[in-house]
């Protein structure tokens, strides 16, 4: 795929895809980062020319006009994180009989491009129809990159293409860890379950060297070695996959780490009584909502050797103090080897980043993926149809 280094963009009208599908409370954009990291793609094409229009989704209307899921909330965010006047355009029709005089606006954004049926149909009537808007195409937005839709796949068929400085730098983190990474490898995956991360787990113990199992899918993997979890969640019909990942793993030389103690309660709430135990000996009437101070340890001990970190999903009830002791305690150890110049650690994934956020662990890591489903998707070592058309 080309950068925008690659590209003449002097007078050229640029069709940017960003992701600016961000969290809102109370009518206004209560988490920017997306926003603010698109912005040195939208400057770039700026000062080489450009006039940038940017395409984007906001929740998932399914091709219907929902006032509700109106991008025109995201603007006063984005004027500030790029520092100049946007201009908003209501419908596609009207983006089509704008004159460069109507382009008054540094940059203009287009309505929610899946008010359009055709948007996740992967119309090509209606890439053709993006495309006319553009000149050139630039694809900023990787957390979209898994969906083959019209304006994220479909219009790089009929326009010179690139990736903007966001998905460039995504990909060339996400190939730093797990494409050509600096060994010992390690992943950290946690999460609720199993069944959600099984072509995950399947990937990565082909390619990490050690890979710590945390959050609710732990238990499913000490109860498929027969160890009574209580009444911890755990997927008991997964058990036969969950044994033949660790046999996978076994035979790719990979170590897996799965807690050895545990943080068990008798109720699922926040500041619950809590013990903890070795992770065979979990009360019938417990369930365990977090890993234990020895599974700590071990981590950090991995942590120490390990040269790249892949992190995704936390290693226990994050949201519930004080179950989030382990992700925090394993979080900051990554922050502090990463500091250290000693790991280079990527994060990413639903609420991975909030987790990790929490932990203030986030402004050492090497890399922080804007990524959910996408990244989880690269994890599984998918082709994501949004970069595969930028390879065409
Ligand atoms: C995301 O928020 O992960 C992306 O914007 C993709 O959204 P989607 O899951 O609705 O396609």
């Amino acid at each position: 795929w080309k950068t925008l280094d690659d590209m003449d963009l002097a007078g050229k009208r640029v069709l940017i895809r960003v992701d600016i599908n961000v969290p809102v409370q109370d009518g206004r954009v209560s988490d920017a980062t997306r926003i603010e990291r698109i912005a040195p793609t939208v400057r770039d094409i700026i000062a080489k020319g450009g006039k940038p229009m940017l395409l984007a989704h906001f929740g998932r209307p399914k091709g219907k006009v929902v006032l509700d899921l109106s991008l025109r909330i995201t603007l006063p965010a984005l004027e500030q994180a790029l520092g100049c006047s946007v201009g908003f355009v209501e419908t596609l029709d009207a983006a089509e009989v704008m004159t460069d005089e109507a382009r008054a606006a540094d940059v203009l954004l287009l309505e929610n491009i899946r008010f359009h049926p055709g948007e996740e149909a992967n119309d090509p009537e209606l890439a053709a129809r993006l495309a006319g808007l553009g000149d050139v195409y630039c694809n900023d937005a990787f957390s979209a990159a898994h969906r083959a839709h019209a304006s994220t796949a479909g219009v790089a068929r009929h326009l010179p293409s690139c990736a903007g400085r966001l998905m460039q730098a995504e990909l060339e983190a996400l190939e730093a860890a797990l494409g050509k990474p600096v060994r010992p490898v390690m992943a950290v995956v946690g999460g609720s379950k199993v069944s959600t991360k099984l072509d995950l787990l399947g990937n990565l113990v082909a390619r990490v060297d050690t890979l710590v199992i945390g959050g609710g899918m732990a238990n499913t993997f000490l109860a498929a070695q027969g160890i009574d979890v209580g009444k911890s969640l755990c997927e008991h019909d997964m058990a036969d996959t969950a044994r033949a990942i660790m046999a996978k793993a076994t035979t790719q030389g990979c170590e897996i780490i799965l807690p050895e103690d545990v943080v068990v309660a008798r109720e699922f709430a926040a500041h619950a009584a809590h013990e903890t135990v070795p992770a065979t000996e979990c009360p019938a009437d417990a369930m365990i909502l977090d890993a234990g101070p020895l599974t700590v340890a071990r981590i950090a001990t991995a942590l120490d050797n390990a040269r790249t970190l892949i992190w995704n999903g936390p290693l226990g009830a994050f949201e519930l103090p004080p179950f989030d002791a382990a992700t925090r305690a394993a979080a900051q150890k990554a922050a502090e080897r990463s500091r250290a110049g000693a790991l280079i650690s990527v994060a990413g994934g639903g609420d991975t980043v909030s987790a990790l956020n929490q932990a203030g662990a986030t402004a050492d890591f090497t890399y922080i993926s804007t990524a959910g489903g996408a990244f989880l998707e690269w994890m599984e070592g998918k082709t994501l149809p949004g970069v595969a058309a930028l390879e065409n």
